[in-house]
């Protein structure tokens, strides 16, 4: 059984999920024990799956267990969710479950379990009200957000920087 702290990273299908290493790196070096868990479509080919898996050195959850399945990872001490996108904000606030990493979102939320998420959506997108709606919903549950991150720059080509350790860093907040 590991004596250092368990944190749960949140991976959804946006494309600076490919540098998720990087978060993960940050975590390690702070003493967090890191499993990760994404959703089915980021499992598409948005990160390097085999490479998180030897950095972590644990399989990445995405799917349910099948009953009887003893959960593969120890209950977190924390989330983080980064990428978040779009459809993952909505339907989390929303108290949808049917992806394994809603259905842990919406747990963790009910635990009492700190959550910071780092955003990824588009401006034309976090203007739709229900967008609005659900960063105020989840940040009365408690949730804590970093600053919007539109992605990718269509003018220049370039990816600002993510600022993957902001999630660390919320969650030191009291
Ligand atoms: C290459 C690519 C990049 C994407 N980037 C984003 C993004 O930055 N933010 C976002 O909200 N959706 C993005 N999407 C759309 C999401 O993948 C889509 O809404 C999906 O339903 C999200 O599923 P998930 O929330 O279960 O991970 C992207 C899709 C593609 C194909």
């Amino acid at each position: 059984m590991s004596e250092k702290p368990f944190l749960y990273v949140v991976v959804c299908a946006a494309g600076v999920a490919a540098d998720v290493s990087k978060l993960i790196t940050r975590a390690q070096e702070r003493d967090w024990e890191v499993g990760v868990i994404a959703t089915p479509l980021a499992m598409n080919g948005f990160f390097d799956a085999a490479a998180v898996e030897t950095q972590t050195g644990r399989p990445i959850r995405s799917a349910w267990r099948r009953p009887g399945e003893p959960r593969p990872f120890p209950a977190p001490d924390a989330v983080v969710v980064a990428p978040a996108t779009f459809n993952t904000v909505n339907k989390w606030a929303a108290g949808i479950a049917d992806t394994l990493a809603l259905g842990t979102l919406c747990e963790a939320a009910g635990l009492g379990v700190p959550i910071a998420v780092l955003p990824c959506v588009a401006g034309a997108l976090a203007a739709h009200p229900a967008y609005r709606d659900s960063l105020t919903r989840l940040r009365g549950m408690g949730v804590r957000f970093g600053d919007p991150y539109e992605g990718e720059s269509e003018v220049d080509g370039g990816r600002p920087e993510f600022g993957w350790e902001r999630a660390l860093d919320l969650l030191r907040r009291e």
